[in-house]
């Protein structure tokens, strides 16, 4: 197959957790037969710093014309504490989901049963933990307008809003993964206070009959909180609006053990977007320490994406092989035992898939 994909790798740690990405993929392409050919293009700060926009019309022109995207990560401290900057790298993320049309990001949380001890949730509980979290991208409050200051400066606002078209092709995706999972999907919401939330359960109620394979419960988010720590083998399909997806995922990927484990897709329009769900981890950039796993496990999600299942479960296969033989980073490696690095994690998965 030829493949072409747009690589972004962003800034911190984004450039050397790509790179082992991208050996494991050329690793692929040598043994299974194919052509993948890639462009690297700026996003985030290192964008802002070369030409002051952090998603330049160039990246997007880049993305546009690929197959499919692998990005790293985006952020720098300098712009953390500064909120009079006007630029700031997480616009670029932003403008290139909404721009690529990108309105579902698929985040999938599973235990892997070597690491369920790692979990600082306690191992009866996590084990067997294996659900998906569908987070709308596109809308919500990150999006909606007005946002912004009164002209005194002492009052901020923002808008929560999801239009019917919105809410149901997000449905529809969440109902459809359920249907070729273990079909129960659940709906998180706060309909007892938002409007928004009461406009997504109406229509869940609407889409359910024809999906009636498929069990559909809602969850008010404060009470999913809750419960995927207490009970995250309930789980199977988890559907929410962007904000609250956004907190769930991050609270969700504690049960894996390590926030370096967990790939993300995010799908919609043409072209198809693999990152880590975690950050640009500055305090390690360039100190090759970084867990490669989230990227490559990410590839490996781009790899099924575009119908390749073998190559993809031989990615799978050789991370779990790393993890088995403790080739792992500082995140992951046992008291007392040494940590590997970045480069050793991406050499040993590569090598095991040739
Ligand atoms: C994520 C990140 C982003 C988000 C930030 C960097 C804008 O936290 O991908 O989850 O909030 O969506
Ligand atoms: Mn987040």
């Amino acid at each position: 197959m030829k493949l072409k994909i747009a690589l972004l790798p962003g800034d911190g740690i984004g450039p050397e957790i790509v790179g082992e990405a991208v050996k494991v993929l050329d690793s692929v392409a040598a043994k299974y037969g194919h052509q993948f050919e890639y462009s690297k293009a700026l996003v985030g700060a290192c964008a802002i710093d070369a030409t002051g926009d952090p998603y330049p019309a160039e990246t997007h022109a880049v993305c546009e014309a690929s197959d499919v995207v692998l990005f790293g990560a985006i952020g720098d401290p300098k712009y953390d504490n500064n909120p009079a900057a006007k630029v700031r790298p997480e616009q670029g993320l932003l403008r290139m989901r909404k721009s690529l049309g990108l309105f579902a990001n698929l985040r999938p949380l599973a235990v892997f049963d070597s690491l369920a001890g790692r979990s600082p949730l306690k191992t009866e509980i996590v084990k067997g933990a294996d659900f998906i979290c569908v987070r709308e991208l596109t809308g919500g409050m990150y999006f909606g307008r007005p946002q912004g200051r009164s002209e005194d400066g002492n009052t901020a606002y923002d808008t929560c809003v999801y239009t019917r078209e919105e809410i149901e092709r997000i449905l529809h995706l969440a109902f459809g993964l359920a249907r070729g999972r273990r079909k129960k999907l659940t709906l998180v919401d706060k309909a007892n206070v938002i409007a928004t939330s009461r406009l997504w359960r109406q229509i869940g109620g609407e889409l359910a009959p024809q999906y009636p394979d498929v069990e559909l419960e809602y969850m008010f988010v404060d009470n999913a909180a809750m419960q995927i720590i207490q009970r995250p083998t309930h789980f199977d399909v988890i559907v929410t609006e962007n904000l609250f997806g956004d907190i769930l995922t991050d609270e969700a990927s504690v049960i894996s053990g390590s926030l370096g484990m967990l790939p993300s897709a995010s799908v919609g329009a043409k072209v198809a977007l693999f990152e880590p769900i975690h950050g640009s981890y500055p305090q390690a950039a360039g100190k090759n320490i970084a867990n490669p796993m989230a990227t490559i496990l990410s590839a490996a999600m781009l790899l099924e994406h575009v119908g390749l299942q073998q190559e993809g479960k031989a990615v799978r296969d050789a991370v779990n092989q790393a993890i088995e033989a403790g080739v792992v980073t500082e995140d992951l490696a046992a008291a007392g035992a040494k940590a590997c690095s970045t480069t050793e994690v991406g050499d040993f998965v590569a090598g095991h898939i040739a």
